[in-house]
């Protein structure tokens, strides 16, 4: 099975998560696009969703799926989103597709986030991939500094501006022993509007997509 295959897989998994009658939280990337594609499948059996970006609620509204926004539904009972790297205690890097803080949001509104990647994204500790932050421009060069004194090196996605009108700084170097301390002290720093790091709010399942078939991880 390729890649592509394998995140089809634990989207398709993730169905069986959705329930009648639920609206829904949908994520952002290639592997939420599979779970997007599956859930037109099913469309009639859920009342809607929330999209975390622009580009997945053009997507959903394509299949004919109504999308609501956040504001005009309660909690939400289900999240389901890919990740650029989780570990087995369900601590995720996100924002590779530069959605991080809708997804974070949405993500914090919902009972229970279910986590859809392949294996390759399982590692055992956050780092190797750049840890993305969203940041208001005014405070890209101050909010850099701050990252070079801890240790990372930051570099400015080009030509990238986030749902929100931010830009993202993506965080290399960084060897990320405790992800819930290092996302707390992140937030502190004035400028940065959303870390990448899902620890503080981690994934409640995770649904990891192997050669020999879907591993679950709580
Ligand atoms: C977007 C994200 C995605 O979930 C993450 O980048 C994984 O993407 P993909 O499913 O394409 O590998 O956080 O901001």
């Amino acid at each position: 099975m390729d890649q592509d295959a394998m995140k089809r897989a634990a989207a398709e998994a993730a169905l069986a998560y959705v329930e009648n009658g639920m609206v829904v939280g949908v994520g952002t990337g290639s592997t939420a696009n599979h779970f997007i594609d599956l859930l037109a499948g099913i469309k009639g059996r859920i009342d809607g969703t929330v999209a975390s970006s622009e580009v997945s609620a053009q997507r959903l509204k394509s299949h004919g799926i109504p999308v609501f926004d956040l504001n005009a539904v309660g909690a939400l009972p289900l999240y389901v989103d890919g990740a650029d790297e989780a570990t087995r205690q369900l601590h995720l890097i996100k924002g590779g597709g530069g959605a991080l803080t809708r997804e974070k949001i949405v993500a914090g509104a919902s009972e229970r986030f279910v986590c859809i990647a392949d294996e390759s994204k399982l590692v055992s500790y956050l780092g190797r991939f750049p840890l993305p932050l969203e940041v208001i421009p005014m405070a890209r060069s101050f909010v850099a500094r701050e990252l070079v004194r801890l240790g990372g090196k930051p570099v400015l996605r080009e030509g990238f501006t986030t749902d929100n009108g931010n830009l993202i700084l993506d965080i290399q170097n960084l060897e990320i022993m405790d992800p819930v301390k290092l996302e707390g002290e992140l937030n502190m720093i004035p400028g940065i509007v959303t870390v990448g790091l899902f620890a503080a709010r981690p994934a409640d399942v995770l649904l990891l997509s192997t050669a020999q078939g879907i591993e679950t991880l709580k």
